[in-house]
């Protein structure tokens, strides 16, 4: 495994991060009618992730396990497992990222990114990751009942308070980070990442690239292989225990059929090179990072080992420049024919924002009108 620098800090995390947002789960369901998760799989993934050399593990409060939509009965539940799983590693070894903005209680404050919020949250993380501290914290995704101000104050005190080392954000407009790296330096806390979701397919976040280098923040790319679509398996229907089988959103975001077609032919260059899908899908990640100058990490998630080692793999491919250039031919072919690859009614459902753009030089940010309440992720 190869480690590189978080954002301009010292922080070293592995190439590719293991991410909680679902985890695997059994054929049972809880009294709520949802999966049981798999807790004894979570194990063997987790220790193989470690053995394998990944250092950094990506969660949030809000994060369920198996299910969607996210319930509050079910909330807490990966970062619970995570503390219970992780007991028995060196916890300085380890990078712990969680986030805070989503709902955890029915009251008026138990969501958001108010101080009040952030100052329990925190409080219920740690409890539940069984830590005393979080190495990144993340802002999941705005809130625009409060000041940016009030959010990078409060995120700031943790830091000082040494409940938490690095900070970072996610799902924020570009403008949004240029302004926290502003705040950050001001309030003497290092700002070290976005995290956005990036892959082949979905390109939305390409424009944030541009902000990311000229802010010294890494990209933290979420689900890198398209949630699995970008591992080929759906390429003839949807795969019996795989996500879409219980996100029936899946099927009608990802297999339309210009994506099965641009799927489709990422596959056949996989087939042509020798190599799985999901490590093309990861592999050109990591070529795209060195082509913007940019940290790009993605976040894998795996609902078995086998998925896990397949994926580790691809940090030992060393994509030719041909290869990559082939592959953004076909994105950039199947765009100029009109092809949508990114699923715009689902971004505006849940993550775009109509935003004023900050006054750099220090007026509040307004992240008002909008702005969504709830995210499933
Ligand atoms: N900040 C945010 O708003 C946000 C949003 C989403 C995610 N995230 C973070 O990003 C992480 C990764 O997201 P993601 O889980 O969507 O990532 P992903 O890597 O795109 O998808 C992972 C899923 O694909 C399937 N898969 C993975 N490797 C495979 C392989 N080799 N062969 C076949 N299937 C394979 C598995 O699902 P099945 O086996 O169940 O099909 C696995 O759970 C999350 O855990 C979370 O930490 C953050």
């Amino acid at each position: 495994m190869e480690y590189i620098n978080l954002g301009r800090s010292g922080l070293k995390v592995s190439k590719l991060c293991l991410g909680t947002w679902h985890l695997p789960h059994l054929e049972e369901k809880d009294e709520y009618g949802v999966y049981k998760i798999n807790v004894e799989e979570v194990r063997r993934i987790v220790k193989r992730a470690i053995d394998l050399g990944i250092n950094c593990i990506d969660t949030a409060n809000r994060y369920h396990g198996a299910m969607a939509p996210v319930d509050l009965q079910h909330v807490g539940t990966s970062e619970r497992i995570l503390g219970e799983v992780l007991q028995g590693f060196d916890r300085e070894s380890l990078v712990i990222a969680t986030k805070v903005r989503g709902q955890m209680a029915p009251w008026p404050n138990g969501e958001g990114l108010s101080r009040k919020h952030i100052m329990w949250q925190i409080r219920e993380s740690l409890k539940r990751l069984r830590t005393d501290y979080v190495d990144l914290y993340q802002m999941h995704w705005p809130d625009p009942s409060t000041p940016i101000e009030e959010s990078m104050e409060a995120m700031a005190d943790l830091v000082h308070r040494g409940l938490v080392n690095y900070i970072g954000a996610s799902n924020f407009p570009a403008d949004a980070y240029a302004y926290m790296s502003q705040l950050a330096r001001e309030l003497h806390v290092p700002f070290v990442s976005m995290q956005e979701l990036y892959n082949w397919l979905e390109r939305d976040n390409d424009a944030k690239l541009e902000t990311a280098k000229r802010y010294g923040l890494s990209v933290l790319a979420y689900s890198p292989l398209a949630q699995g679509f970008l591992t080929g398996k759906y390429l003839s229907g949807v795969p019996q225990s795989s996500r879409a089988t219980y996100m029936p959103d899946l099927p009608k975001r990802y297999m339309t059929p210009e994506r099965l077609e641009a799927v489709k032919r990422f596959h056949e260059v996989a087939q042509r090179l020798g190599v799985k899908d999901s490590q093309l899908a990861l592999a050109w990640i990591l070529k795209r990072a060195e082509e913007v100058g940019v940290a790009i990490v993605p976040i894998i998630g795996a609902t078995r080992t086998e998925q896990l080692e397949e994926n580790v793999e691809a940090v030992s491919i060393n994509l030719k420049w041909d290869v990559y250039r082939e592959l953004e031919d076909i994105y950039s072919a199947l765009r100029a024919k009109g092809y949508r690859l990114t699923s715009y009614a689902f971004l505006s459902k849940y993550l775009l924002l109509r935003y004023t753009t900050p006054t750099i030089t220090g007026a509040s940010v307004s992240l008002a009108a909008n702005c969504p309440s709830t995210v499933s992720q």
